[in-house]
């Protein structure tokens, strides 16, 4: 029987042809995939990466629960129309940490990896608040409550233990003082801010919400919106690829 005669069995009976695609499909998906979560440079790396402080993080907890990413992406693409309008494409290793990634496509409002620094808190309160007392045209929904909810401080530490499992470097210090870094840095001028830069380079503690008395979750979820694209000093990687 020749080889042409063989493939006739293979092409009459559907279930083998089913069998043998997907046989053939996973090997290319294999040699494809496989070797990326070996290879070092899968992800390149870069200055200035850390994993979130406990604030950013509770923080980012919210902007998840609250569904945020399903009006924002959070990854700039290297396309001459977004990097003029967000500033440098996203690097792989800037979602390093992240986990689940908050990339996305579904753009309602605009790309948020690159709003850090953009605004003051007391515009991004106003605006969370209300969106339109800063925006008049917004579609985007309010989030007043945020600001009266207390922050759950209990849960940080067990959420860090269980990012350190799937490869987060979080040291074991850093898991023990999870809670009261999240309240200093949620405080303006805390004598303990040394120790959260020491844990945490390039994070700043104040008080996010303008109410100093209390940690809420309109402070974590600032803390956040601030620190975001602000860890990679990007303009190295814009002058390497000439832009702005
Ligand atoms: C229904 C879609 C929708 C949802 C949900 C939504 N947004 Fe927005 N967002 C928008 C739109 C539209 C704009 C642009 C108009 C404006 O600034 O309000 C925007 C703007 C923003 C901006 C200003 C960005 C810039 O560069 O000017 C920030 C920050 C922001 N949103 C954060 C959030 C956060 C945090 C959440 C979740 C708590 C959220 N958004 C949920 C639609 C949405």
């Amino acid at each position: 029987m020749s080889l042409m005669a063989k493939h006739e069995i293979l092409e009459k009976n559907s279930i083998l042809l089913l069998i043998g695609i997907l046989l053939v499909v996973s090997i290319g998906g294999l040699v494809e995939i496989a070797p990326l979560f070996y290879l070092k440079s899968t992800i390149e790396k870069v200055e200035g990466m850390r994993p979130y402080t406990p604030l950013e993080l509770a923080g980012r907890n919210v902007y998840i629960r609250e569904g945020c990413y399903t009006c924002h992406s959070q990854q700039v693409r290297p396309l001459r129309d977004e990097v003029e309008r967000y500033g440098h494409y996203s690097l792989a290793a800037e979602s390093m940490y992240d986990h689940p990634f908050q990339w996305g496509s579904k753009r309602t409002g605009p790309d948020l990896s690159r709003v850090g620094g953009k605004y003051s808190d007391e515009w991004h309160v106003a605006h969370l608040k209300n969106p339109r007392a800063v925006v008049p045209q917004s579609v985007m929904p309010g989030y007043p409550f945020l600001a009266q909810a207390d922050l759950d401080l209990k849960g940080l530490a067990a959420h860090m233990k269980a990012l350190q499992t799937v490869g987060v470097p979080y040291s074991e210090e850093q898991i023990k003082n999870a809670a009261k870094d999240a309240k200093v840095q949620a405080t303006l001028d805390d004598p303990s801010a040394a120790d959260l830069q020491g844990r945490y380079p390039k994070s700043t503690a104040r008080d996010y919400d303008g109410n100093p008395s209390r940690v809420t979750e309109m402070d974590a979820l600032v803390a956040y919106l601030q620190m975001m694209g602000t860890l990679v000093d990007l303009k190295l990687y814009n002058d390497k690829a000439n832009l702005r």
